[in-house]
């Protein structure tokens, strides 16, 4: 992860259409249509600045569902089937549509799906979880409804000693079970239940192709393996505390045709409510990328 910017290949954007986003070692580009297709130097350089910057917005984008589909395949392999599939069939196609809108088509504030409100690192519950996401702003709210990011590669690196040699091979307990009862969302079915049993990860990873070490928590997080469930739990949530400090958080305000990835190997998000929910629109099209067994 770095803070400095590497020099974009001509196709790409000028120097003075990037910004970074020093909390979270991210970088906002303008000046690129990702809706083109990609040569393969732009390719390339676009894997190397995801490898440095965990959170990346593209701004000033209009992409189709297909289009955001095409682009996502640049990453790797699309992940298809998310286990509230059982509850709405209809919303979770591989481009799915996160929005507040109810099934009467009306803006409104979600009560039984809350989960995207807590920090999380998506589909951690998987035993192979997400490698990226990605989320575009198809219709924004004037005022809130940010997503945060926060880097626990950063996190981790700014524990003490003692604390790091305390969690070298502790392993944490995620379950979606678990993950709706913290979220206060609607209960987890026998069906999903039975589809996604609880699976254990490794409370610090490493990441896959930069080898750094990342916190790998979130609300997804139950306890840690062999451990006293209490204990485990008020473990997980003061490393999300500290991970989630100020120091380590980029708070993304929506713009029209953002379009937001990040790495779920080495950051934890979470959504925040809009000001006007209950009048007021917020549509995002989402993909996500199948990630590697965490290590
Ligand atoms: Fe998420």
């Amino acid at each position: 992860m770095s803070n400095t910017i590497e020099p974009i290949p001509r196709t790409g954007p000028r120097a003075d259409e990037t910004r970074t986003l020093p909390e979270v070692g991210g970088i906002e580009l303008t000046g690129i249509d990702l809706s083109q297709p990609l040569t393969q130097e732009r390719k390339d350089w676009l894997m190397r600045t995801f490898r440095a910057h965990p959170v990346i917005v593209f701004r000033e984008q209009n992409l189709a569902k297909d289009q955001q589909y095409e682009f996502t395949l640049t990453f790797g392999e699309i992940e298809g089937l998310h286990v509230n599939r059982f509850i709405d069939a209809a919303k979770y196609t591989p481009v799915h549509t996160v929005s507040n809108i109810g099934p009467d088509g009306k803006p409104g504030a979600p009560t039984r799906e809350r989960g995207n409100y807590y920090w999380h690192s998506d589909k951690s519950y998987h035993d192979v979880p997400s490698l990226l996401t990605m989320l575009h702003g198809v219709e924004i709210p004037a005022k809130g409804g940010e997503t945060q990011f926060a880097n626990t590669a950063l996190a981790y690196a700014a524990l003490d000693e003692a604390t790091k040699q305390r969690l070298a091979g502790l392993r944490a307990v995620h379950s979606w079970q678990r993950s709706r009862i913290q979220s206060r969302s609607m209960p987890a079915t026998e069906e999903q239940i039975r589809e996604r049993p609880a699976v254990d990860h490794p409370i610090v990873r490493t990441h896959p192709d930069t080898g750094e070490k990342a916190l790998y928590l979130g609300n997804h997080g139950s306890h840690i393996l062999g451990w006293p469930e209490d204990e485990g739990r008020a473990l997980i949530r003061w490393l999300e505390s500290f991970a989630t400090q100020p120091a380590f958080v980029y708070s993304h305000r929506w713009r029209l045709g953002d379009l937001v990835m990040w790495d779920n190997r080495c950051t934890l998000h979470r959504a925040l409510p809009h000001e006007n929910m209950e009048a007021e629109r917020r549509v995002l099209h989402r993909t996500v990328v199948k990630g590697t067994v965490p290590y």
